[in-house]
C-alpha cells in the first residue's frame, strides 16, 4: 500500500486548502433517530455472561445482539478503569508529539505497521481524514521490535498491559460466542489457533469541511471481533442500520464490540459483520482505540462444520487463513465487498 502524509499535521495549517484526495462528493448523510437521541445498541454485561448460572439469559442477549445488530456495548468488562484513564491520557500525548519524533514510527513501504493509513492502494483514490497507529501485538514473537518496545514509559507499559488484558477478554468473549452459537467449544478454539491481535489507534482531527471528508471509509472489519474503546467524548462512529447511517453513542467506559467478517463466515451467516464508518467533527478532535481479534495463520477458515447441515448449507467457501489475510491490505476499503468474495 502507499504511504500518506500526516492529516494531524495538515489540520494544523488552518489557512491551507484541503487537497482534493480528501474531498468527497458522495457522502451519505446520517439520519437522526426519533427524539434526537442517538441510537441505543444492545448492552451486554460481562459479569452476567460469565456467571455460569444455568439457562443464562445474558447468552440469549448476546446471541440476539450478534444476529440482529452485529454490534453491542459491553459493561462490567473487568478491565481496570485506572488503566483506561492512563491509556486515554497517554494516547492523547502520543498523537501530540512533534512530527520529528513521530517520523521514526511512520509506516515504511510494504509494511502497514506504524503511523499512517491503511488500504491506500492508488494515487487517485479518496483517502481518510485521520492518522492511525497500527501494530501487531499478539503473538508476542511476531511483534515488531521497532514499534511498541521503542515507545516511552509509561505509554509502553500501558499499551502492553491493555493489549494483554484485551487478549484475555477477547478469548473469554469468543468462548461465550461459541456457546451462544451452540458450536462445539473446541471447534472455535481450533479456528482461533494461536490467535492474532492487532491494534489500531485513531486520531481524527477536526475539519472545517467536515461534511465533505470521511474519518474512516465505510467498511466491515476483517476480524472475529473488534473491541473499540472511545478515548474521548467526541462521537463519530456510525453504523449502517436498515440501509441508513446512524450515529451511535457508547456509554462512558463501555467497550463497543462488533462482529467481524471472520465470525460471520464461521457462524455460517448467523452472525452479521456490521458496516460502519467514522465521520469528522468540525471543531473537535476524536480519538479511539480499536483492538482486532483474528485467527492464527496456520489453519483454515470456513463455516463451522457443526453449523452446516442439509437445512443450512455452507454459505461461504473454505480457504486457508493465510489466503484470507493476504488479500486484505491490497485493496481499498469498500463496505462489505471483501467478505462477499468468499460467498
Ligand atoms: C473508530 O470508532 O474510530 C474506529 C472504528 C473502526 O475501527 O472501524
Ligand atoms: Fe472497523
Amino acid at each position: 500500500s502507499l504511504l500518506v502524509p500526516s492529516v494531524v499535521e495538515m489540520a494544523k495549517e488552518l489557512s491551507a486548502s484541503i487537497p482534493g484526495r480528501y474531498i468527497r462528493s458522495d457522502i451519505e448523510r446520517a439520519v437522526v433517530p426519533d427524539g434526537d437521541q442517538a441510537l441505543e445498541i444492545p448492552v451486554i454485561d460481562m459479569q452476567k455472561l460469565v456467571s455460569g448460572e444455568p439457562n443464562n439469559s445474558e447468552i440469549e442477549k448476546l446471541d440476539f445482539a450478534c444476529k440482529e445488530w452485529g454490534i453491542f456495548q459491553l459493561l462490567n468488562h473487568g478491565v481496570d478503569s485506572t488503566l483506561l484513564e492512563n491509556l486515554k491520557a497517554e494516547i492523547a500525548k502520543f498523537f501530540k508529539l512533534p512530527m520529528e519524533e513521530k517520523k521514526k514510527w511512520w509506516q515504511t513501504p510494504g509494511n502497514a505497521e506504524g503511523f499512517g493509513q491503511a488500504f491506500v492502494v492508488s494515487e487517485d483514490q479518496k483517502v481518510d481524514w485521520g492518522d492511525l497507529f497500527y501494530v501487531l501485538t499478539h503473538p508476542l514473537r511476531l511483534r515488531n521490535p521497532r514499534l511498541i518496545p521503542t515507545l516511552a514509559s509509561p505509554l509502553r507499559e500501558t499499551m502492553e498491559r491493555y493489549t494483554f488484558d484485551l487478549n484475555n477478554l477477547s478469548t473469554a468473549m469468543l468462548g461465550k460466542i461459541a456457546e451462544a452459537l451452540h458450536m462445539k467449544t473446541e471447534e472455535m478454539t481450533v479456528f482461533v489457533g494461536e490467535g492474532r491481535q492487532t491494534i489500531r489507534v485513531n486520531c481524527y482531527p477536526p475539519c472545517e469541511l467536515s461534511d465533505q471528508v470521511m474519518g474512516l471509509t465505510p467498511h466491515s472489519d476483517s476480524t472475529l471481533i473488534t473491541i473499540l474503546l472511545q478515548l474521548n467524548d467526541v462521537d463519530g462512529l456510525e453504523i449502517r442500520k436498515g440501509g441508513k447511517w446512524v450515529q451511535i453513542q457508547p456509554l462512558p467506559d463501555a467497550f463497543v464490540i462488533n462482529v467481524g467478517d471472520i465470525l460471520e463466515i464461521i457462524s455460517n451467516g448467523r452472525y452479521y459483520s456490521i458496516e460502519h464508518r467514522v465521520t469528522v467533527h468540525p471543531e473537535k478532535e476524536r480519538l479511539s482505540f480499536a483492538t482486532f481479534f483474528g485467527l492464527g495463520h496456520d489453519g483454515e477458515l470456513g463455516p463451522a462444520p457443526s453449523l452446516v447441515s442439509e437445512q443450512t448449507p455452507a454459505k461461504f467457501t473454505r480457504v486457508k487463513v493465510q489466503e484470507f489475510y493476504k488479500g486484505l491490505f491490497s485493496r481499498r476499503l469498500q463496505g462489505k465487498a471483501y467478505i462477499d468474495t468468499f460467498r
